[in-house]
């Protein structure tokens, strides 16, 4: 079985979670992991997982990714386009399992969730949620990620793994 990881990550700390996430698939699954740039096509994959950096309480966009650049140094050809645009440009999902992560501002203040906002959209795409969205918590705008959260994205991804294996069965 295929699957699909697709990321964006200003800074980085969505990539990290993402590598982990694909490692906590491998057992499983053959994985692909793939920064958004590359718009990596959806066919052919049992499993989509897309990761991504909330951004004003949700997605990014062309203005948040080019506020990002005030913040601290970028990743190249990370302000050019994010997972909205990548969901804007997918095709009907028919029915295949996907999953969504986030990163975010670990406090006690509401922060939002990229990760719910993208799950939506690939539930209307007609994706079938295999676990709600998760998040994974960075300790400032541009990280790092709390202590723990890679082995907990591991976890995470191993979790749906499972889910993906028990309703496909
Ligand atoms: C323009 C901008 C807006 C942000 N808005 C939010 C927000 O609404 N809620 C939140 O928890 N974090 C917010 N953050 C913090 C990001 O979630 C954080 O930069 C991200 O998790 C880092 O991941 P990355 O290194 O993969 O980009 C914002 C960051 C930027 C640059």
């Amino acid at each position: 079985m295929r699957a699909l990881v697709v990321y964006e990550s200003m800074f980085g700390n969505t990539a990290a979670v993402a590598n982990a996430v694909a490692e906590g698939l491998a057992g499983a699954f053959e994985v692909t992991l793939a920064d958004v740039r590359e718009r990596p096509p959806v066919a052919g994959v049992d499993l989509l997982v897309v990761g991504a950096p909330t951004h004003a309480f949700g997605l990014s966009r062309p203005s948040t990714r080019a506020d990002a650049g005030k913040q601290g140094e970028v990743r190249a050809g990370a302000r050019e386009t994010g997972i909205r645009e990548y969901l804007d440009a997918a095709s009907p999902l028919a029915g295949l399992p996907v999953a969504a992560f986030d990163t975010r501002m670990d406090t006690r203040f509401p922060t939002g969730s990229a990760a719910r906002k993208a799950l939506r959209r690939l539930h209307g795409l007609g994706g079938q949620p295999v676990v709600p969205a998760e998040d994974f918590r960075v300790g400032g705008m541009t990280g790092p990620l709390v202590a723990g959260e890679i082995e907990r994205a591991r976890r995470w991804a191993r979790k749906v793994a499972d889910r993906h294996t028990s309703s496909a069965a």
